[in-house]
């Protein structure tokens, strides 16, 4: 593709506004590039606006409310009268509201060329959004990625993705969430804690099954002992509707009468008719295929985000923007690993991990894997909370912390430290002689360890 004569506008233009490309542009305006970001809609993207901060929202009305609903075993005389999803969306949006008004103050204060419209890829160096053309020395592509669907679905007000859950106005009385993976597990949770009868169709054999088995199964009894129906090697059929109700069909045979469908069977790129074939661009499966730095293959084109096959986590779209954005700049950052991406599901009770599970552990380096597993049983904020989990190390014998597998409420805010153990290769005897600060559920990843290391305290040998 020849190099376009026209003189470039920006050092970095960047054709999508989420967490890969906001970053990138960020980055890139930091290091003293002029920028142009492109955003169609509102600056942010999915995950500000439609995904990891509003159903974190959610989810944390969700704990509110269980919390009311379970005050008495506290002490505490309460009653939940319900759920007003109303003021718990306007709660929501206010949170959205105040990060939406910090990012956009920060795209200002970095002098980043703010371009709202649809762009589209006119050659590899040259963005066209209405009447502008922007011309980067460098163009960033950051589309992000949609709900998908299935064939036979028809969208509507009682079959809906996480877009469409969003805009409930009440909740209903019965739900069939489609997919057990990160977002059917996370809005099956919220809306049960909300009131509703919640089923979940996963075609595997397990909730979020690229996790460790033992943490799939101790969600699944978690969510029955909630009164969650799980229905594990189930596959969708079909669904129709009438004024009543909808009815879900699987394989097997089986009928689910329900009053909203959700479905959550992951999501696709956007990268369709955006001109990144016509500009060289290798697309697979809609996904933009680069190096682990984020190169297209044509000269000045990079992409970054849910575009790029790989988990589509939005801190794995912050890493890559700001990677891009230093290379551009002309440093040498190392590449975004994803195999040391730290990995949260924040249903009640969470899922958090890094690195390997114990099977991929054991694929890679044999019979030489050691596990061992830490109840939050013995963890004493873990109890005071009232929450059940563990914490799970994988480790190659007499050798490196390859995995930590966590399962709890709150255990989430834990994968930070476990990601440190993972990412430095740490061995348990590394750990051992660091304090955990007691009583916290941080202590629980200090006892694992401990306990590998043949030195249990709180856990039996
Ligand atoms: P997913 O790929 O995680 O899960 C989709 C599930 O649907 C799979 O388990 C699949 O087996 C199942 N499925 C597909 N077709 C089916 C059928 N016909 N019948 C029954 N089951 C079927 O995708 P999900 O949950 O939609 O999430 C999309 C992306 O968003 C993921 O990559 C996820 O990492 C990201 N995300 C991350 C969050 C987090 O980190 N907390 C929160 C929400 C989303």
């Amino acid at each position: 593709m020849p190099a376009t004569a026209v003189q470039p506008t920006h050092d970095v233009v960047v054709l999508g506004g989420g967490s890969g490309g906001y970053a990138c542009a960020l980055r890139a305006a930091e290091l003293g590039l002029s920028v142009a970001l492109v955003e169609k809609d509102l600056l942010g993207g999915t995950c500000l606006h439609r995904g990891c901060i509003p159903t974190k929202a959610l989810l944390h009305a969700a704990e509110v409310a269980d919390a009311a609903r379970d005050a008495e075993r506290f002490g505490v005389r309460a009653t939940l009268e319900g759920v007003d999803l109303p003021a718990v969306t306007r709660y929501r949006e206010g949170v959205v509201a105040r990060l939406h008004r910090g990012l956009q103050g920060l795209v200002r204060a970095r002098a980043v060329d703010y371009v709202e419209g649809a762009g589209r890829l006119e050659g590899p160096t040259c963005v066209v959004v209405g009447e502008r053309r922007l011309v980067g020395r460098h163009v960033v592509l950051a589309t992000g990625s949609r709900a998908r669907t299935l064939p036979g679905l028809d969208l509507g007000d009682r079959v809906v993705t996480s877009d469409g859950a969003l805009r409930l106005r009440e909740v209903p009385g019965r739900v069939v969430v489609l997919g057990g993976g990160v977002i059917g597990v996370e809005f099956a949770s919220l809306l049960r804690s909300f009131g509703a009868e919640v089923t979940v169709v996963e075609a595997l054999p397990r909730l979020v099954a690229t996790e460790d088995a033992s943490s799939s199964a101790a969600l699944e009894r978690a969510f029955r002992r909630r009164g969650i129906t799980v229905r594990t090697g189930a596959r969708f059929a079909s669904a129709s509707e009438d004024e009543r109700a909808v009815t879900v069909r699987l394989e097997d045979g089986t009928e689910l009468e329900t009053d909203l469908l959700l479905v959550a069977v992951g999501r696709a790129p956007v990268t369709d008719d955006l001109g990144y074939e016509e500009a060289g661009v290798t697309l697979e499966r809609g996904f933009v295929v680069t190096d682990d730095h984020g190169r297209t293959g044509v000269e000045g084109l990079w992409a970054v985000g849910d575009i790029v096959p790989g988990p589509q986590l939005a801190h794995r779209g912050f890493a890559q923007g700001i990677a891009v954005a230093e290379r551009v700049a002309g440093l040498s950052p190392a590449p975004v690993a994803d195999a040391l991406l730290p990995r949260v599901t924040y249903s009640d009770p969470e899922v958090a991990s890094v690195g390997l599970t114990e099977e991929q552990a054991r694929a890679e380096h044999g019979e030489a894997v050691e596990t061992s597993k830490y109840s939050l049983g013995g963890n004493g904020r873990s109890q005071i909370l009232g929450t059940q989990g563990f914490v799970k190390l994988v480790r190659v014998a007499h050798g490196p912390v390859v995995g930590v597998h966590m399962v709890g409420a709150r255990m989430g805010e834990q994968v930070g430290e476990a990601q440190l153990v993972v990412g430095w290769e740490a061995h348990p005897e590394d750990v051992t002689p660091f304090l955990h600060a007691h009583p916290t559920q941080n202590e629980a990843l200090g006892e694992a360890h401990l306990a590998l290391a043949g030195k249990p305290l709180h856990a039996h040998n």
